[in-house]
């Protein structure tokens, strides 16, 4: 059942999460609660790092690690502790059998095979900027499990494809911190108010713009982009849309989520399969961007259609304004 802002059943804005959730699963007979408490310990993990970026500066968690993660990038002390932190809460929370993670290599067993949710976490997005006080984030994605309940999870549980999702979201802690998530209907949108220590309902029922003016995208690797996406580049600076680029793409979506706009992170000649991963970057987001009227696609498919083959794999991602995206891709034909 779809409860839309419209609808008797739909809660004002200013209810806390986790009212919000309870009423949701209310509204689903057979639901067990286990979803539910999935995403309030996913709360709960987003309030930690609320108050870990935002006194960042003081404790020394700002800097570089000295090492590199799974991806060859540079580890940053932030994105350590984010991993920590959402993996602890996972696993005490108990409803998540496995976690993946873009810091570790491996699924991460939590030791509760009876729980029924795989997640995919993205922990902290945006690391070039934890240093510099721009908006970062962080990107989830959960799976019901398709191994048996009571066995060990396995690389099966990860590689559903980005239509079983069962819920996705981000937190961008950003001027304020606001946890997007969907449960596969409506996408809605939950400002932190640390004073009270809650996620309050602040932008229900999010329906992104169908167009927008606003591109996002690193310029500085134009001259590295195959030359329908250069051609499109062109048309929008032709029609003097607004250059938009964070470097966060939790940022940089939900901007455009909200004001109308398009992504894009192409393939470079370096990097034919663009950067960004598919698994906890550009599944969880494609599917909320659908639930909100967006597009995502990598040039030749929707995401959600790709049919993944390993855990760290990477994507091209165009995602916004269902008619941004559709001119983009009538670019690359
Ligand atoms: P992460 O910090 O999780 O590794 O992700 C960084 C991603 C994404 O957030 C951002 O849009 C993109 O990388 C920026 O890449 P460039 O610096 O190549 O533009
Ligand atoms: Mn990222
Ligand atoms: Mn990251």
């Amino acid at each position: 059942m779809e409860i839309t802002a419209s609808h008797p059943l739909a809660l004002p804005v200013g209810v806390t999460l986790d009212r919000y959730i309870m009423h949701r699963q209310t509204a689903f007979p057979y639901a067990t609660g286990e979803l539910s408490q999935l995403l309030r310990d996913i709360a709960l993990a987003g309030k930690i790092i609320h108050r870990e970026v935002n006194r960042a500066g003081l404790i020394d968690l700002t800097g570089g690690m000295g090492i590199q993660n799974v991806q060859g990038e540079s580890q940053q002390k932030l994105d350590m502790i984010a991993n920590i932190r959402f993996c602890r809460a996972l696993k005490n929370g108990g409803e998540a059998c496995a976690i993946i993670s873009e810091e570790d290599e491996d699924i991460i067993f939590t030791g509760n095979n009876n729980g029924k949710y795989v997640v995919a976490i993205d922990p902290l997005d945006g690391s070039s900027n934890i240093d510099v006080n721009v908006s970062i984030g962080t990107i989830f994605s959960i799976y019901r499990r398709v191994t048996p309940i009571g066995s060990q999870p396995a690389l099966s549980d990860f590689l559903q494809g980005g239509r079983q999702q069962v819920a996705a979201g981000y937190i961008l802690y950003g001027s304020s911190t606001i946890l997007v998530y969907t449960t596969g209907h409506s996408a809605n949108g939950f400002t932190y108010d640390a004073s009270l220590g809650e996620f309050i309902l602040s932008h229900p029922d999010i329906h992104s713009p169908v167009d927008g003016q606003i591109y996002s995208c690193n310029d500085g690797n134009i001259n590295s982009y195959d030359q329908g996406v250069q051609d499109y580049l062109t048309s929008c600076r032709k029609k003097q849309y607004t250059a938009r680029y964070i470097g966060s793409l939790v940022g940089d979506f939900h901007r455009n989520l909200l004001k109308g706009g398009i992504y894009l992170y192409p393939p470079t000649k370096k990097n034919r399969d663009g950067k960004l991963r598919l698994l906890y970057e550009a599944f969880p987001l494609a599917f909320l961007a659908e639930k909100a009227g967006c597009l995502a696609s990598d040039g030749q498919q929707s995401i959600l259609d790709i049919v993944p083959t390993s855990l760290h794999q990477r994507t091209p991602l165009y995602i916004g304004s269902p008619i941004m995206v559709n001119e983009l891709l009538s670019h690359l034909q």
